[in-house]
């Protein structure tokens, strides 16, 4: 149990916990769930992204074969609004209020069926006339509602006015990204049950403990009385942060049609009923001495939004803290449309990252100055906003590292240098500083007579690793085999636990498992407090440790006995104990660190076709202890792959006169298959975090971070061609 405080960095590669389950078939996905008697349920969405329904006329629909409900604003029940929701801000609207029209593919109406076809069937009966106004629509739309600085996270530091005002050098350019899908392979299913005022509800989502309240506070029931259960998820990305008005919808039904219902989204409807990375563009101005210091950053990012939804997306933030530059304004907009809600998609702020990669690189071309050394020379010692140290920041082991297994220095200087045949070679790289988050997180712990050990949370997997990482921090602390420790999460019943999002779940669950072990031992120790059978009686947790399912002391391990043995001794069947974390940065003495990352890429163009080839991208990343290499790393290689997709391939494109989204399936919405995907390379570098109770600080997102402004950068030395838009397509190549 000693690896945790050990300077080791990589955790043991162990298999997935929970891989013969999903290779086998028999980890149940919410859309597994059945029950006798359960009915399905299908949504009717607007075909107008503006203006009011004038009637609905679902006579049809209610005489079709198999029918038990069509639900309409003009026949639902009132609802509450959802919660304020820490990190993400108000709930979405609730469904079903009026007849007002907010965005094409709004929900209009459910229909319940005793089949799925007979639900499908009956929805197209469903008669709608709408009365319709012209929607806002367009990031640069003037008619467009626009909110500054809506989530009051600007930085102010120095004054960047005056300093650009004086530079020496001066950049200003803008950057655009196109909306982009989350794209979960799992599509998104709800089943909901009522057993009187009881609400049970299988659902996909990040966030049970959220889910839950939402749900409570939606149907004003005691949050006792619902029950959120995700053991298995088929990917969020961000999706799953939210409960989304489909699964209010299907709770609803439930309850009026008196069955367990279940709603499955179609991957049409995915692409308007969960989020989507919202569009953005951004303005960046950079002042520069000659020598390559920067002296002032100006950085307005601005993003879409939903006509009434609420989405904390942060696009400038990461900017005030990435380079030691002493006068820094960042500022972000929202801009109201008629679009479904954004709402956040696997590493918000990558946007942010993409300008100011970008534009650094240019800087070094302007200045002469290679664009790892432009970086070094404006490396961040300390936090530059508020000068504290960080808990841990191995960037510049980073670009040593991932320069060199890249081969930097093979790198020629000159655009267009490296060409290779008809391919025109580019290198390309970026430096990446991620926010990183512990949030609250409670977890019980027990041992039973039997020795092994039950982690009980209500956290979630959302196929990242969680119960392969649980078990085995379990096991390191409590002194177990991996096998003999079981985790159970994926259950709003079991002690609270934040989103598996912004990169903070591992983290958060993982110190709260290890307060929970602290605890444990000393439960034990109090059973033998006054226990003259055993050689630890009157032993305190600092003289004891764990090891091969017993405790024993620290300075001498023969001196111990198993938690069988003391368990059976004093007829107990289990002892548990509860753990938590609550990190307060506020007189830490330090800023707490996210993760850090280089990225090299190099790219490879056809000089006549325009046609772009990723050839290789190195990852060297900080992310503090590294709790499982082998997941890690597929987490990054993961990451880095949607990386490519935001910048070649993803594109949400809104038709601009109706709102319709023009891609919504698989095979107009184009995202990286095998042959987009070159050899990826990771490697992990650093030590583990001091503001971290168990050293880690998070990877789910960092891996998509950088992706983009490395291959840009790599495009221009290229070719010539300096590409501020994403995707970057076939046509802004030739
Ligand atoms: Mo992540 S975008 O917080 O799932």
């Amino acid at each position: 149990m000693t690896v945790v405080t050990a300077n080791k960095l990589l955790g043991d590669p162990v298999d997935r916990v929970d891989g013969p389950l999903k290779v086998t078939g028999a980890a149940p996905y919410p859309s597994d769930v059945t029950y006798p008697g359960l009915v399905h349920a299908v949504l009717v969405q607007s075909t107008i992204a503006a203006g009011t329904i004038r009637s609905i006329d679902a006579a049809d629909a209610e005489a079709a074969p198999g029918v038990l409900a069509v639900i309409t604003h003009e026949n639902a029940p009132a609802l509450a609004e959802g919660p304020m929701t820490p990190l993400l801000g108000p709930a979405p609207p609730s469904p079903l209020k009026d007849n007002r029209i907010l965005h094409h593919g709004q929900h209009v109406a459910i229909v319940v069926a005793e089949t799925l076809e007979q639900a499908t069937a009956a929805a197209r009966l469903v008669r709608i006339d709408y009365e319709e106004t012209a929607p806002v629509l367009g990031i640069d739309n003037p008619e467009a509602a626009v909110l500054r600085n809506p989530w009051g996270l600007e930085t102010q530091r120095g004054d960047a006015a005056a300093a650009l005002a004086s530079a020496e050098v001066v950049y200003d350019e803008t950057f655009a990204i196109a909306a982009g899908t989350n794209n979960p392979l799992g599509l998104f299913a709800t089943v909901a049950r009522w057993e009187g005022d009881r609400l049970i509800v299988h659902e996909s989502t990040q966030w049970p403990t959220m889910a839950r309240q939402t749900l409570a506070t939606v149907f004003n029931v005691p949050e006792n009385d619902v029950q959120v259960l995700v053991p298995y998820l088929g990917g969020g990305f961000g999706a799953g942060l939210r409960t989304w008005p489909h699964a209010i919808l299907t709770a609803l039904a439930a309850r009026l049609v008196d069955r367990p219902v279940k709603l499955v989204l179609t991957r049409p409807q995915m692409f308007t009923s969960v989020g989507h990375r919202a569009e953005t563009t951004q303005r960046l101005r950079l002042g520069a001495t000659r020598a390559g210091r920067l002296v002032a950053i100006d950085h307005v990012g601005t993003s879409t939004l939903g006509a009434e939804a609420a989405n904390m997306e942060f696009i400038s933030i990461e900017t005030g803290a990435a380079y030691a530059c002493p006068n820094v304004a960042t500022h972000d907009r929202q801009v109201r449309l008629n679009i479904p809600s954004p709402g956040w998609m696997r590493g918000p702020g990558s946007e942010g990252n993409f300008a100011i990669e970008s534009a650094l690189d240019e800087l070094s071309y302007t200045l002469g100055i290679d664009p790892l050394e432009l970086r070094l020379r404006n490396y961040a010692e300390v936090h530059p906003q508020s000068g504290l140290p960080w808990s841990s920041k191995a960037l510049r082991e980073c670009y040593r590292v991932g320069a060199e297994r890249f081969g930097w220095t093979r790198r020629t200087p000159e655009i267009g240098s490296m060409r290779e045949g008809n391919w025109l070679v580019g290198y390309g790289m970026a430096g990446v500083t991620f926010g990183g988050a512990q949030l609250p997180c409670q977890v019980r712990v027990s041992i039973r007579r039997d020795g092994s050990a039950h982690v009980r949370s209500a956290a979630t997997d959302i196929g990242t690793g969680t119960y392969t990482v649980a078990t085995q921090l379990a096991a390191e602390l409590l002194g177990l085999d991996i096998g003999q420790v079981r985790v159970e999460i994926g259950d709003s019943d079991l002690a609270p636990a934040p989103p598996s999002g912004g990169s903070s779940l591992a983290t958060s669950l993982g110190g709260a498992i290890r307060d929970a072990a602290g605890n444990l031992l000393r439960a034990f120790l109090n059973v033998l407090a006054e226990d003259h059978r055993s050689p630890l009686q009157g032993r305190r947790r600092d003289d004891v440790t764990a090891a091969d399912g017993r405790i024993h002391l620290v300075d001498d391990p023969s001196v111990g006995e198993t938690y069988s043995d003391i368990l059976a001794r004093h007829e107990l069947d289990e002892l548990a104990a509860d753990g938590e974390i609550n990190p307060q940065a506020d007189g830490a003495g330090m800023a707490p660190s996210g993760p850090f990352a280089a990225r090299f890429a190099e790219v490879r163009i056809d000089a006549e076709l325009g046609l772009l080839r990723v050839a290789r991208i190195v990852s060297a990343v900080d992310a503090g202890r590294i709790l499982n290499e082998k997941l890690a790393r597929s987490q990054i290689i993961g990451a880095t792959v949607m990386g490519i997709g935001m910048t070649m391939l993803e594109e949400t494109i809104f038709d601009p006169g109706s709102g319709r989204i023009a891609n919504a399936t698989f095979g107009d919405y184009l995202i990286p298959v095998n042959a987009d995907v070159p050899d990826l390379d990771v490697v992990f570098v650093g030590e583990p975090d001091r503001f971290s109770p168990i050293g880690s600080k998070g990877l789910g997102e960092v891996g998509i971070v950088g992706v983009s402004a490395a291959i840009a950068n790599a495009v221009y030395h290229a070719t010539g061609r300096r590409i501020r838009s994403l995707p970057i397509t076939i046509d802004q190549l030739l």
